[in-house]
């Protein structure tokens, strides 16, 4: 059943409990990559335009000590955020407390509070990322309404997310984010208009098991490329050399590729380099961006070359098999797209979504959104999600607790 969103509630004169997924990198206090904060704008410009008071409150990384706290700090975030909202931001520096109740409580509607990372509140028991039921209980007091717009998070169970929906007087609802999100990924997953192509790449077979097996079930055929094709290439029995390769995953791929019944699809060439293995010990890029290539059959990787990239004839081939595809769902990078000359595979894959006419084209979040972003493919595809672990599960089959905790329409 479709979830109420932020449309579906009055909103006029609210104290709206807005959770966003403001989790974005950082490198000495400068955000390096927005689109988390640009991706949130339009729920929050909804809810100021629609006369509400908006309260806004992320996660951001991990704290375990007191050290963490100073290094997660969300102050720059909501400067970011107000140079994007072209608003101020009135930015609390404390998750609870008179100080937050005051700046709530003296709010006009049409403004926009911030409190400080949610997470500083693990400290002391982990309270917000085991969901403690008092600290929940307390976030929705503060508030009338809750909109989760954070689904970079809804696979958390956190007392931001459920732990506030569980508690609040007024409706929790779905921000836009959110929603497109569902529509797309979930879209995609449960209902996909066929044919149905998976593209899965990465490091890890291990890693990405559940999707495997959630896909093959669900799509017409499973593209594999990425460091997770040596696997597969060991489990028919070829030399992969030096290549990334998960001996203890072997037998499991041999099996899927003896019950996909044709549906996985592996790379055919392979770009392949030899590192100096002192230079690889000291920093990886660095060695492999020094490297000569070749373009080896994937049955051919010489024993003593690294697998990094798929090759042209993959892409040849990936093009075959995508003709005709109504839904397309990408998930993990085919090749080393951090070092340019491994990255055309990645490229070409982008380049294909991009020029596949009539397709609903998803990428599921982590490193090949991060790729086909950079890369300048932004505005390319149907929909990037904005999650990592998220859109993982969500591939997976499983149910998000920040979805499953909003009310029905
Ligand atoms: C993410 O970046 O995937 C989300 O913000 C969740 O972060 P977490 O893995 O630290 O919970």
């Amino acid at each position: 059943m479709a979830k109420k969103n932020i449309r579906d509630v009055e909103l006029k004169n609210k104290k709206v409990l807005m959770r966003v997924d403001f989790n974005v990198p950082m490198k000495n206090g400068v955000i390096t990559d927005t689109n988390r904060i640009v991706q949130a704008l339009p729920t929050i410009n909804y809810a100021l335009d629609a006369g509400a008071k908006v309260i806004l409150f992320s996660h951001l990384g991990r704290i375990k000590e007191e050290a963490d706290l100073a290094k997660n700090d969300l102050a720059p975030v909501a400067k970011k955020l107000e140079e994007l909202l072209k608003k101020p931001v009135k930015f609390v520096n404390a998750t609870r407390g008179k100080e937050l109740e005051d700046a709530i409580n003296e709010m006009k509607p049409g403004e926009v509070v911030m409190f400080q990372n949610t997470r500083y509140e693990d400290l002391d028991g982990k309270k917000e990322s085991k969901n403690n039921p008092e600290l929940g209980a307390y976030w929705a007091s503060l508030g009338d309404v809750f909109v989760n717009d954070a689904f970079g998070t809804a696979h958390r169970d956190a007392a931001s997310n459920t732990g506030i929906a569980a508690h609040i007087k007024g409706e929790s609802v779905s921000g836009f984010l959110l929603e497109k999100e569902i529509k797309f990924i979930g879209g995609a997953v449960d209902n996909p208009v066929h044919p149905f192509v998976a593209i899965l790449g990465g490091a890890k077979v291990s890693d990405k098991i559940s999707v495997i097996e959630n896909l093959l079930n669900k799509a017409d055929k499973v593209l594999i490329c990425g460091a997770m094709s040596y696997t597969f290439f060991k489990a028919l029995g070829y030399e992969v050399g030096e290549s990334k390769c998960e001996l203890d995953f072997v037998d499991y791929a041999k099996g899927l590729l003896d019950k996909a019944n044709g549906k996985i699809i592996l790379p055919v060439d392979t770009v392949v380099a030899k590192p100096d293995k002192e230079k690889v010990a000291v920093d990886f890029f660095q060695a492999i961006s020094e490297c000569e290539t070749k373009v080896v059959p994937s049955d051919k990787i010489p024993s003593d070359y690294q697998g990094l990239d798929c090759g042209p004839a993959t892409i040849e081939k990936f093009k075959e098999e995508l003709k005709g595809a109504k839904t397309v769902v990408w998930n993990g990078p085919a090749g080393v797209f951090e070092v340019e000359k491994f990255a055309v595979g990645t490229k070409a894959i982008c380049e294909l979504l991009a020029n596949l006419e009539g397709a609903t084209t998803i990428i599921g979040g982590g490193d090949s959104a991060a790729a086909a972003i950079s890369m300048g493919y932004e505005h390319k595809f149907s929909h990037i999600s904005t999650g990592g672990g998220a859109s993982l599960e969500y591939l997976e089959g499983k149910v998000l607790p920040g979805v499953a905790c909003l009310d029905e329409k």
